[in-house]
């Protein structure tokens, strides 16, 4: 069967990674979470005080950013992927509020992007992956040939991120979600650089109302139909 690359995009919290995660495990695909690798960049500003007041020292970071390394290791336990920043395991701290609310800065930045997709495509040379985030279809793969652009309301991603939070034991406030995703959507939408926007060959997914079984089901027809 012809390998693929699968590009997962859309708004932040509408599952594109549980899903993705999921649909890669179907089919016996690689999984790639490119968010990931920004939210990595943006914990690094953090452990290294490139930091200011909120803002980024752009000039120490541009220069820094090949010392940043960033790999993905499967858990022995669960095979859940894990995100590694200089050899150490950070899968949890890059899902904390604070690096939530600093990542779109980061991403936004040209040669923080430049520097994640060349290391995405490579990535994806050998085909047989799945990668979710805001420009894989746009930009980093625009020949994928499977593309899915995903949304969900902002009231119900922001309830699907608490429920994450607190089910993880982190106190969490709803409308301060709410105001991250609202905020974070407003940014990743109208940033310079591979802005969020749904690539035109790609088959949009409102999943507000889809259980996980519906989703999966329709991603395994799509992905049928394009392989067989
Ligand atoms: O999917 P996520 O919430 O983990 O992504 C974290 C941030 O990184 C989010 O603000 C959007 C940005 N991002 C991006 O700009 N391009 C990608 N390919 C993936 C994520």
């Amino acid at each position: 069967m012809k390998k693929i690359i699968i590009a997962i995009d859309g708004f932040s919290s509408c599952g594109k990674s549980t899903m993705a995660k999921a649909l890669a495990r179907n089919i016996g695909y690689l999984y790639f979470d490119s968010g990931a690798m920004y939210r990595a960049v943006a914990l690094y500003c953090m452990q290294n005080g490139l930091i200011n007041d909120t803002k980024i020292d752009i000039e120490t970071l541009r220069g820094k950013m090949q010392d940043i390394q960033i790999t993905f290791e499967a858990d022995p336990d669960t095979k859940n992927s894990l995100t590694f920043l200089n050899g150490v395991n950070v899968e949890h701290e890059i899902r904390s509020l604070e690096v939530s609310r600093l990542v779109s800065q980061v991403a936004a930045l040209d040669f923080v992007r430049e520097e994640m997709v060349d290391r995405q495509r490579e990535m994806g040379k050998a085909k047989g992956i799945v990668m979710d985030g805001r420009d894989i279809g746009t930009t980093v793969f625009p020949n994928a040939e499977m593309k899915i652009f995903v949304t969900a309301s902002a009231e119900v991603r922001a309830q699907r991120r608490y429920d994450e939070l607190t089910a993880r034991g982190d106190n969490a406030n709803f409308q301060e979600i709410l105001d991250n995703v609202l905020q974070r959507d407003h940014i990743d939408q109208t940033r310079e650089v591979s802005p969020l926007k749904q690539a035109e060959d790609a088959l949009l997914l409102d999943n507000s109302n889809m259980t996980r079984e519906e989703q999966m089901n329709w991603l395994i027809e799509k992905f049928n139909s394009l392989t067989e």
